[in-house]
């Protein structure tokens, strides 16, 4: 079974408040959410291995460190997914960004993908797939079936918010995906959307309706 890592780090849950806010414009909804996928970047990358080395410095000789061995891949899942990428690249900025699109038909609730542009070596490195909204798991689902399917391995979901009926959909079709998530809500409104959640990442992120 996977692991669900709540990330409760105050300034996370500091902006996290202001995102959920209705309040909150289109523009400070997406610097704020810039902000928090890099707070949360730290996190989800603490387990990237380490190799010794040794630099000279002013003064002498440091036995020191590096990251070591796979490369780090972040795939967003479009729309929503876009907005975490810059604020991922800003702490790991050589990492490669793939794009899959996928929306949810908004009555069946059921993913319909529409878009896939995958670096081509995906099966060599650390993947992690980003998307605001967890909410039935569909679209997360459906975004790793195509990552396995080009023979990815090694992934992690990044979102802000998660429903539990979310995160059961992805423990039970991908029990070797780790979820790092913001928060975990009550529930799904019979529209599908996250209680109490944010409304739509989407038309917040871009100004859309
Ligand atoms: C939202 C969100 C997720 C998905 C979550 O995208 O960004 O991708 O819904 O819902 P699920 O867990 O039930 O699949 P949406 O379908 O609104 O598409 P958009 O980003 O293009 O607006
Ligand atoms: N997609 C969103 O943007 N918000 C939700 O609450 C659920 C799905």
């Amino acid at each position: 079974m996977s692991q669900v890592f709540v990330i409760d780090h105050p300034l996370i849950q500091h902006k996290l408040t202001f995102i959920r806010d209705k309040r909150t414009g289109s523009k400070d909804f997406r610097e704020l959410v810039d902000e928090v996928a890099t707070l949360m970047a730290y996190e989800v990358t603490r387990d990237l291995v380490l190799e010794d080395v040794q630099v000279e410095t002013p003064i002498g000789i440091a036995n020191t460190k590096v990251i070591s061995g796979k490369k780090v891949g972040i795939v967003a899942i479009l729309r929503a997914g876009l907005g975490m990428v810059d604020g991922i690249l800003k702490l790991i900025p050589a990492a490669k960004v793939g794009h899959i699109g996928i929306y949810r038909d908004p009555k069946t609730l059921k993913p319909i993908d529409y878009y896939c542009k995958l670096p081509t070596d995906v099966s060599e490195r650390d993947l992690i797939v980003v998307d605001p909204m967890l909410a039935t798991g569909g679209s997360a689902n459906a975004a790793i079936r195509f990552l396995k399917q080009r023979g990815a391995r090694n992934i992690k979901l990044m979102v802000l918010i998660a429903a539990p009926e979310g995160i059961a959909a992805v423990q039970r079709e991908n029990p070797d995906v780790d979820i790092y998530t913001a928060a975990i809500d009550q529930c799904l409104n019979d529209h599908g959307y996250i209680v109490p959640g944010l409304g739509d990442a989407g038309d917040r992120l871009f100004g859309t309706k």
